[in-house]
């Protein structure tokens, strides 16, 4: 690694950091979370979390990232030597590996239903057959594994092949054909009859749903779907050359991803209705992974050309979804490279193996496994909430002390301002947001989502 390692191109930053942003979560967790939790108060509090918190805690990654070229320990020793500040980058590797290993098992749903859209095997099922079908899929041992291993592999060729040659070279591919098929879905679900009711689903605001917990909610979700709190974006900006305009870049990345969650709600919703199927009365089709591996597939069978549409969308979301799991794999590939100096394709094998290892565990914790409970949750479910709910926040709001109380503040001001070649009349809004309002409002959130306050 080190100073030789660069994105090669601007479109290159921008699709990268998009492409670790988008992902399952735009498409697959932000839609049912929305739908379930107030629909248009939900939407609301989750942009109020991407400006308020969202946005200065990227930027404070990208100054972390920038400044010290490195991965996400080795960044806080260079910056703060001497203390316990790195501690941080390994909760970020913690974090990154935990969530890799459940974000794997999804992926290798998405690429299963890929290849039975492909075989048209999703064509004229009934929802409850769909429904039936997929509960043995996810229960069972081999299968659903097998998909995993598979995306695991193709991980792999990328990772391996390095930051521009890989990473950036799949980006600039990958995150254009996402947009692309993002707007025809738009306009397909919009142009359905009786497309308006689904929107006014989703964007109803009904405040009464907006509780602590729902906040709670809301806030983890906007750190999962913006890759914040983990040091992604602080390995990311380590690529960045010094002309990139951090600030400018924190805000195309926050506005597109927010975008694709929205229009993720925009396609979804509208075209249940259109189907007749109405996620107020009938919440389960809404929950968790049966919205898109149940109820879009029986949604899709409704329509012409129903295999056209399935192909289009899971191919969606594993694009989403492999660009999300690169970026996550290369935290802790750049981390094993810098500091335990292996080649690139050493830690690309070793990070391989524990994430196998935990997918094998995360899979089999939905079937065979399923009896296993961490505080009533599944092994799976457990993960999910610690990493995502818990240790992305806590993540931002070190991060967030870290660059307002710790770093010294010309440095945030050089880096964000490009070493004052930028006039950056954000500059102090920002830095007051990372010192002060993000780490209140986190901790806020926390005591009284915990029921503390
Ligand atoms: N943001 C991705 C999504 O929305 C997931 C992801 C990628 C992520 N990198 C991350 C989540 C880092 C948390 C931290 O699906």
């Amino acid at each position: 690694m080190g100073e030789q390692t660069k994105f090669a191109t601007k479109l290159g930053i921008i699709a990268t950091t998009v492409g670790s942003a988008v992902g399952l979560g735009n498409i697959w967790r932000f839609p049912y979370e929305a739908g379930m939790n107030g629909g248009g108060a939900f939407l609301m509090v989750y942009i109020l979390c991407v400006l308020i918190l969202g946005i200065p805690v990227m930027c404070a990654e990208f100054v972390i990232g920038r400044r010290s070229k490195s991965d996400t320990v080795d960044a806080f020793r260079k910056l703060a030597p001497g203390t316990r500040w790195h501690y941080i980058g390994y909760i970020g590797i913690l974090a990154s590996v935990l969530i890799l290993g459940y974000y794997m098992v999804i992926s290798g749903w998405t690429l299963e239903y890929l290849f039975k859209a492909f075989t048209n095997d999703l064509a004229g099922k009934t929802a409850a057959e769909f429904k039936a079908e997929q509960n043995a899929f996810i229960q069972s041992d081999f299968r659903p594994l097998l998909w995993a291993y598979i995306f695991l592999f193709i991980n792999y060729i990328i990772l391996s092949r390095g930051v521009q040659k890989g990473i950036e070279k799949m980006s600039n591919i990958l995150m254009p054909l996402l947009f692309v098929i993002l707007v025809v879905f738009c306009v397909r679900s919009l142009t359905l009859p009786g497309s308006s009711k689904g929107l006014s689903f989703f964007l109803h605001p009904d405040f009464s749903k907006i509780t602590p917990q729902v906040i709670i909610r809301a806030m983890g979700q906007a750190f999962f779907s913006l890759s914040l709190g983990m040091g992604i974006l602080i390995t990311y900006s380590s690529y960045f050359n010094a002309k990139t305009h951090l600030i400018k870049t924190a805000t195309t990345v926050a506005l597109l991803d927010t975008s694709v969650a929205i229009l993720a709600g925009v396609i979804i919703f509208p075209a249940m209705f259109a189907c007749g199927l109405n996620p107020a009365t009938d919440s389960a089709s809404v929950v968790g992974p049966d919205l898109v591996f149940v109820t879009l597939p029986n949604v899709f069978n409704q329509m012409p050309v129903s295999t056209l549409w399935s192909v289009l969308f899971f191919l969606l979301l594993t694009v989403a979804a492999l660009t999300s799991t690169v970026s996550l794999f290369e935290v802790t590939v750049a981390f094993l490279i810098n500091y335990m100096h292996m080649s690139r394709k050493k830690a690309t094998r070793i990070m391989m193996l524990i994430v196998a290892v935990l997918s094998t565990i995360f899979s089999l914790s939905i079937g065979s496994w399923s009896q296993v409970r961490i505080l009533g949750k599944t092994i799976f479910d457990a993960c999910d909430y610690f990493s995502a709910i818990i240790l992305l926040p806590v993540g931002g709001l070190l991060i967030s002390i870290f660059i307002g109380w710790v770093l010294k503040r010309h440095i945030s001001r050089e880096e964000l301002t490009n070493r004052n070649k930028l006039h950056e009349p954000l500059f102090n809004a920002i830095f007051f947001s990372i010192k002060y309002i993000a780490p209140i409002i986190i901790i806020l959130i926390f005591l009284s989502g915990f029921g503390i306050i």
